[in-house]
């Protein structure tokens, strides 16, 4: 049901977490760089995020929708197995639940919300309860969970947009409160950022982008999104943003198209969408010699790579701390009078080299095509 962040390296971490507790080490997580989305009121943040997720449950719409962060933790947690006793889905009326997936608030401990429609309404009421209902904001994130077999162990962040003139109860300076808010979350050198533009506006106006070269200048974690290319005037495209010639970034741009409020009122399927925004790229003259880089999917494979590469970074360090481990059994089996043997340690060891080397062919294999500017 993902459309596709993660499904090809859920496999390699999880091997990776296994090793870990295989040899008992207490590193039982790896830690993979927070993804936030950024950009303009109304741009298409939320709908991104959602898109990537695979799963409907974020409020979106024309407005201030967003009016604070919310700290999505995907947590990888393989299904039980068949005879195992699994948890029934308390949603009633989806005929969609899937016992292995619910969310969890971090405010509300213990209940799980099997009904994605559910998770969305209470980030609705939680954010009214202490925001208001009149378009205030506020820089306290919500925390959910989200737990399923399918989903990579990483959390995303879905932000408010940046707006400048006040309404409702929002501050006079809700422009910069929103910027500060911003910041405070993309500053953090793990954070990958999605700096969202909808493509029927300026590029050169863009607020996602001015915030991500504020803390990004060389550009090494800022993915651009160009959003709403259904909504261009006819005659016009994003073939030069794509190209590099506008305002180029290193990790280049992504073309997407989301569903729109209509397909929002009337509850379009994620699927449904997705085979939308496919056909869309396929058929238009501009996109169809390139439509395999455009899309939600090839945004979910440029940041399946760019996490393949923090992964394979990381291996060095995974295999020091894993022989690190085995030193330490190895000491604490002789002073219990049976020592390990040499041979064995060895063995073991030479598994684990083996296994990292692995990962690294397979990654690379993975990820030789993140090349910066690919039209
Ligand atoms: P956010 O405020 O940046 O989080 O934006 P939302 O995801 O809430 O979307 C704002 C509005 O724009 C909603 O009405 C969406 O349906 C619409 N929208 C977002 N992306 C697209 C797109 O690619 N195409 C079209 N037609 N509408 C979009
Ligand atoms: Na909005
Ligand atoms: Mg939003």
């Amino acid at each position: 049901t993902m459309a596709g962040l993660g499904t090809e390296i859920v496999g390699i971490v999880n091997k990776l977490q296994d090793v870990f507790s295989a040899v008992g080490s207490s590193a039982t997580s790896i830690d993979l760089p927070q993804i936030c989305v950024i950009g303009s009121q109304s741009s298409g943040k939320s709908s991104v995020l959602e898109n990537i997720v695979g799963r409907d449950f974020l409020p979106r719409g024309t407005g201030i929708v967003t009016r604070r962060p919310l700290v999505l933790q995907l947590i990888n947690r393989p299904a039980p197995a068949v005879n195992g006793a699994s948890p029934q889905p308390n949603g009633t009326g989806d005929i969609h639940a899937n016992p292995n997936e619910w969310g969890e608030f971090l405010h509300l401990p213990g209940e799980k919300f099997y009904d994605f429609n559910k998770i969305r309404a209470e980030i609705i009421r939680d954010t009214e309860a202490k925001t208001g209902k009149n378009a205030g904001i506020s820089p306290v994130p919500i925390n959910l969970r989200i737990y399923s077999p399918n989903v990579l162990t990483l959390t995303l962040v879905d932000l408010p947009g940046v707006t400048r003139v006040p309404v409702g109860d929002q501050p006079r300076d809700i422009e910069r409160q929103i910027r500060d808010m911003l910041s405070k979350f993309i500053s953090k050198p793990s954070c990958i950022i999605l700096a969202v533009t909808a493509a029927n506006t300026d590029l050169a106006n863009s607020d996602g982008l001015k915030l991500a070269r504020e803390v990004d200048p060389e550009g090494t974690r800022t993915i651009g999104v160009l959003t709403k290319v259904d909504l261009m005037d006819v005659g016009t495209d994003v073939v030069d943003i794509l190209a590099g010639r506008v305002i180029p970034l290193r990790l280049g741009y992504v073309p997407v198209v989301n569903r729109g409020q209509r397909d929002i009122d009337q509850a379009r399927s994620i699927k449904d969408a997705l085979e939308h925004e496919r056909a869309f790229f396929e058929n238009h003259p501009s996109y169809k010699g390139k439509s395999a880089y455009c899309g939600t999917p090839f945004l979910a494979r440029k940041l399946n790579m760019i996490l393949m590469h923090h992964i394979r970074a990381t291996l060095p360090d995974i295999k020091t701390r894993i022989s690190q481990q085995l030193a330490k059994f190895n000491a604490e089996l002789q002073t219990l009078g049976g020592p390990m043997g040499e041979n064995s340690s060895s063995i073991v060891l030479s598994v684990i080299t083996e296994f990292c080397s692995e990962f690294r062919t397979m990654i690379d294999g993975n990820t030789n095509d993140l090349a910066v500017n690919e039209l």
